[in-house]
């Protein structure tokens, strides 16, 4: 037996614990592991404006809604563009960026007519259920001076949003280039939230690497042959995120040219020649553009068969996928081994889409 005071259990558990933090510290644990590995998201201070990874180039300068400038902090980049001309020693001592938050900040556009009673209702539910978030209703003015504001390195893509007069069609760019631009969440007017705040849509552990957000539409429980989207009514993005600037050149590119096969300039464009919104500007060029965007970013081919009838959000290079029953709960079903597997409606859409008209939309008028 070994002296009188270790069997005392409290006296031999103490001096167990000395030991233990005596080789901690002779070992310096702590430091055993780099520090950067922290997924809480941080602000970092801002270092000044520029953006290079758009495709085009042009620096884009922000300005916050109010007039304040906002800066562009560090971005967290994928992989495939960061750059690697320098030494990798030196690259290794430079800290890494510190993974940008989803800007705490919803969007909506109005439409000449303010909101209707339901569509107050619907909103409202969204912000009563985020107190934090900041909550911005563009009108046709608010929403045309930020593009001009902040589109200007893009001339191709300003002219044709200045050109268009189809309101559905400048909405739905809209859209894209706020979330570009200021990151944040967008709602369509007739989007209800069900309960569960934003901050806990997106798991933990894809909060750093995630710099989109998009649902399925119709995912589960389709057994026929049919082309999936990503749902438009609610998106979340992270700033400067190259995906939206390349679905609003896409827009751009595609109304431009479905204005000469019309022998028309853009200006001239009419609800009768475009035969399909959604295909124009909606869902499915949505869709189309970031998923080729995307598979050309990533190393590896995207599998997309392996993002079908998702029961829980799935990463595809920084986009993360969240199951058809989060944001489109009634136009998913799932098997019943699979019940227990199927988490909550964040969002319901209730299409009261006012642009159903022969005009795209609420005119002045
Ligand atoms: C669209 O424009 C074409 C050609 O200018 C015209 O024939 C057609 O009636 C217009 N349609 C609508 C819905 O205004």
């Amino acid at each position: 037996m070994g002296p009188t005071i270790f069997r005392s259990p409290t006296a031999r558990n103490t001096f167990v614990f000395c030991v233990f933090l005596g080789l901690i510290f002779h070992f310096r644990l702590w430091n055993l592991y780099p520090s950067d590995d922290v997924v809480e998201p941080v602000h970092v201070p801002a270092t000044g404006v520029s953006h290079g990874g758009g495709g085009g180039g042009g620096a884009v300068v922000v300005g916050g809604g109010n007039g304040d400038p906002v800066h562009l902090e560090p971005q967290h980049q994928p992989s495939h563009t960061a750059q690697s001309s320098k030494p990798e020693q030196e690259q290794q001592q430079e800290q890494k960026p510190v993974p940008e938050p989803f800007p705490k900040k919803i969007w909506y556009k109005l439409g000449p007519k303010g909101l209707s009673n339901y569509a107050k209702t619907w909103t409202d539910s969204c912000i009563n259920q985020n107190p934090e978030y900041s909550v911005n209703f563009m009108t046709d003015e608010t929403a045309d001076a930020f593009v001009n504001e902040h589109f200007t390195a893009y001339p191709d893509v300003l002219a044709v949003y200045n050109a268009l007069t189809i309101p559905i069609l400048k909405a739905d760019m809209v859209r894209y280039m706020l979330l570009y631009v200021e990151g944040g969440v967008w709602f369509d007017l007739d989007a209800s939230c069900e309960g569960v705040p934003i901050d806990e849509w997106v798991p933990a552990e894809h909060a750093a690497d995630a710099s989109l957000i998009v649902g399925w539409e119709f995912d589960g429980g389709y057994h026929f042959e049919f082309e999936r989207q990503f749902v438009t009514w609610t998106v979340l993005a992270k700033r400067n995120v190259e995906h939206l600037l390349v679905v609003v050149r896409d827009i751009a590119a595609s109304l431009r040219r479905l204005a000469e096969a019309n022998s028309v300039d853009v200006a001239g464009l009419n609800m009768s020649m475009i035969a399909d919104v959604i295909e124009a500007t909606g869902p499915k060029r949505f869709h189309k553009s970031v998923v080729s965007n995307l598979e050309k970013s990533v190393a590896q081919p995207i599998n997309w068969e392996d993002y079908h009838e998702i029961l829980e959000p799935k990463m595809a290079g920084d986009v993360l996928i969240l199951p058809g029953y989060s944001l489109a709960a009634s136009y998913n079903a799932y098997e019943p081994e699979d019940q227990d597997r199927v988490g909550p409606s964040l969002v319901v859409h209730h299409y009261a889409g006012t642009w159903k008209n022969e005009k795209g939309g609420e005119t002045k008028e």
